[in-house]
């Protein structure tokens, strides 16, 4: 393990953040993605990095409580290889109905110094008939596969709900939960409260599937009156709630070189507030699903969020930071 550790962090880590860093996911999802193909090598690598912690929640039996946050394989191509680092889950996406190109590039950046990454995607994607069928492709895998959906940035808000239904009708049957990202701080124009906004996404997710498990997405900048809202209301309506997002403020980070740059910045700077929320949310919010995602770099984090109160945990900047034994730190192997 040490090894690998070694290899990742004193070779792999420094050479590839000499290369634009959207170069280098993509270059990884590629080589994930061809790496799925080769059902000996899965077995080998899922061999030495499966971790089993079993946890149960909302019917859904899980390898262990740690997944891999949205973003990472936004459509749906590399899951089925990178189960086999441990994870005890994966969401995909953003998925939106219609393919988006997103925003122009550059749209990710490193700052390492802060074990953080600003981005400004602007959820890129191929679409949801693109990644049903990357899912029907690869078959049933073992993992429990999350599918996180957005609205498409040229959608209104007044319809974002039959955009997101709409989305979520053509996937509900590739997922084992759903997660409806109300939070991307890189999509403008959000006028209505955000308690009626997620209030009409719900209902209508609900009247196409109600058995389906589904989780609402937030922003850590949300206010604290709407989390009141939001968390009372997904009590009320048994969904979940991820929390969160990545945020817009710069006030957490010490360089004022991406104050003017638009973007959600992610990785240690938020894991704070992400204690807070969580905490927050479990006041408001006792009895659903809350999976934490932001910050969440080692045991100590981890424990501190299960005692705000949440029951699974995602990474996405640790996960770069810290390379592929990253589960197995997190649990403690
Ligand atoms: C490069 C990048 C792309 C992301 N894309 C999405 C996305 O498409 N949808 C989404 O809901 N969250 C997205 N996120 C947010 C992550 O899923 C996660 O919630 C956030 O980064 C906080 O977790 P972390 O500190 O472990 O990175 C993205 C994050 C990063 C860094």
């Amino acid at each position: 393990m040490k090894t690998i550790d070694f290899l990742y962090k004193k070779i792999v880590r420094p050479i590839a953040f000499k290369i634009d860093p959207e170069k280098v996911h993509d270059m990884a999802i590629l080589k994930f993605k061809i790496a799925s193909n080769f059902n000996f090598f899965k077995k080998i690598v899922s061999n030495y990095f499966t971790v089993n912690s079993p946890i149960s929640i909302s019917g859904l039996n899980f390898k262990n409580p740690i997944g891999l946050s949205a973003g990472f394989d936004k459509n749906g191509e590399a899951y089925d290889f990178l189960k086999c680092l441990g994870f005890g889950f994966i969401e995909i996406g953003s998925v939106t109905l219609k393919p988006q190109k997103g925003n122009p590039k550059p749209r990710l950046w490193r700052i390492p110094e802060e074990k953080a990454l600003v981005n400004h995607f602007g959820l890129n994607n191929i679409g949801a008939y693109e990644v049903l069928r990357n899912i029907e492709k690869k078959g049933k895998e073992e993992i429990v596969l999350g599918i996180n959906i957005s609205k498409n940035n040229d959608t209104e808000f007044e319809i974002a709900h039959k955009n997101i239904s709409e989305c979520f009708k053509i996937l509900k049957d590739a997922g084992d939960f759903f997660v409806i990202n109300i939070s991307c701080p890189n999509v403008k124009g959000f006028t209505e409260s955000l308690k009626d906004y997620s209030k009409k996404i719900i209902e209508s997710v609900k009247e196409i599937d109600d058995k389906k498990i589904v989780f609402i997405k937030i922003s850590p900048d949300i206010l604290d009156e709407d989390l009141k809202d939001i968390s009372e209301l997904c009590e009320k309506t048994k969904t979940g709630i991820v929390a969160s997002n990545t945020t817009k403020r710069r006030d957490l980070i010490k360089t004022r070189k991406f104050d003017s740059i638009e973007g959600g910045l992610s990785g240690k700077p938020l894991s704070k507030i992400n204690i807070e929320t969580i905490e927050k949310i479990r006041s408001f919010a006792p009895n659903i699903p809350v999976i934490a995602s932001g910050g969440i770099f080692d045991k100590n984090d981890i424990q501190l969020r299960k005692k705000a109160g949440a029951n699974l945990f995602e990474i996405y900047t640790s996960f770069i930071y810290e390379g592929p034994l990253q589960v197995r730190n997190l649990l403690g192997q």
